[in-house]
């Protein structure tokens, strides 16, 4: 959606069913203007993570917004396959949506991130959700990245919680250790969403119901998958719920909720083979001296929302309906 406030946007993604509430908040959002969306192998393959963008797309009426396949292989690595347990085989809970007849962008996710980066200098916003495969090929493309684009926001690591995957380390992050590192070594202005703050704010079954009850293909369709996503994470929480881990920093990137605590300080990523590998080691030495200012940090590591995110999350979501049809709610079918 373009308005004159808007920021053009690149979306970096393993959709995944927090990043299609990601995806979701962004298109609902009039401070985005989503111009191109690339996908890495994370929650899902690359390519399996853009046929769900395209679906998606196709679903909310954006299908004009280009879907580019990114890195199949973490660096120095291989795919392991994904996070069905988490997400569904099908990385969207099962959902079966209607296939959108659009092709896929002629380049890949970091040609599209470079191009994108050279047509809005100094104002495109990079949100990346999912491993930093493409962002990190993305700076070895063009060494100037960092100057082009004017803020990127990142779901992942853990500053003080533990890790969704090793002790230490979360799954964005564990997944390409290497390319984190050299994301978070390329001195540009970074926001991190840990699972500090994700973990800490959680949708609730009453928000998905009311995304259910929206009579409308997108809210049903995100509160179809959020059933799957729910019964994994009540081996977490004890009940019928889930972290916010993308759309929250779906939101964070957009202004649509704001930080209580977000220190800017140094971060470096474990890239060693030991129990530390994948974990971002924040530096919050400040913690009881209010944060001082430290030379070269240029990361904002969020660690406290001002607010509840989940009643927003699902007035955004709901808001999306003005952007579609009706006509479109034979498109999603139910898991059994
Ligand atoms: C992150 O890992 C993925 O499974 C989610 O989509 C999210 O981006 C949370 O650790
Ligand atoms: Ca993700």
């Amino acid at each position: 959606m373009t308005t004159p406030t808007s920021r053009p946007f690149y979306l970096d993604c393993d959709t995944g069913i927090d990043d299609a509430l990601a995806l979701a908040y962004l298109l609902a959002s009039p401070q985005a203007d989503v111009r191109g969306i690339g996908t890495v192998s994370g929650n899902v393959s690359a390519a399996v993570g853009a046929r769900n963008t395209l679906d998606l797309l196709q679903l909310a009426g954006h299908a004009h917004i280009p879907v580019a396949v990114g890195a199949h292989d973490p660096q120095g690595g291989t795919f392991r396959g994904g996070a069905p347990h988490v997400h569904g085989a099908n990385g969207i809970g099962e959902v079966s949506l209607s296939t959108a007849a659009v092709e896929l962008a002629p380049e890949t996710a970091a040609e599209m991130l470079v191009r994108l980066a050279h047509e809005h200098p100094g104002t495109l916003r990079v949100l990346a959700i999912g491993p930093l495969t493409n962002i990190a090929e993305a700076l070895r493309l063009e060494p100037e990245l960092p100057r082009l684009v004017e803020e990127i926001t990142i779901m992942g690591g853990a500053a003080l919680a533990p890790g969704n995957i090793t002790a230490v380390a979360e799954a964005n992050i564990a997944n390409d250790p290497e390319a984190a590192a050299d994301v978070f070594a390329a001195g540009w202005s970074i926001t991190l969403v840990p699972l500090d703050v994700t973990m800490a704010n959680v949708l609730e079954e009453s928000h998905r119901q009311e995304l259910l009850a929206a009579g409308h293909p997108v809210p049903q369709a995100l509160g179809e998958m959020l059933g799957y996503y729910f019964r994994f994470y009540e081996g977490i929480f004890g009940r019928a719920c889930s972290a916010m881990h993308d759309p929250l920093a779906a939101a964070l990137a957009v202004g649509g909720v704001q930080a209580a605590v977000a220190p800017a300080v140094r971060v470096a990523v474990d890239t060693t083979d030991g129990p530390g590998r994948g974990q971002t080691v924040c530096d919050l030495r400040g913690l009881y001296l209010d944060y001082p200012e430290q030379a070269g940090a240029r990361c904002r590591v969020v660690l406290a929302l001002d607010g509840d995110f989940a009643p927003r999350l699902v007035e955004v979501l709901l808001s999306l309906s003005e952007g579609t049809t009706a006509a479109l709610a034979s498109a999603v079918t139910s898991p059994a």
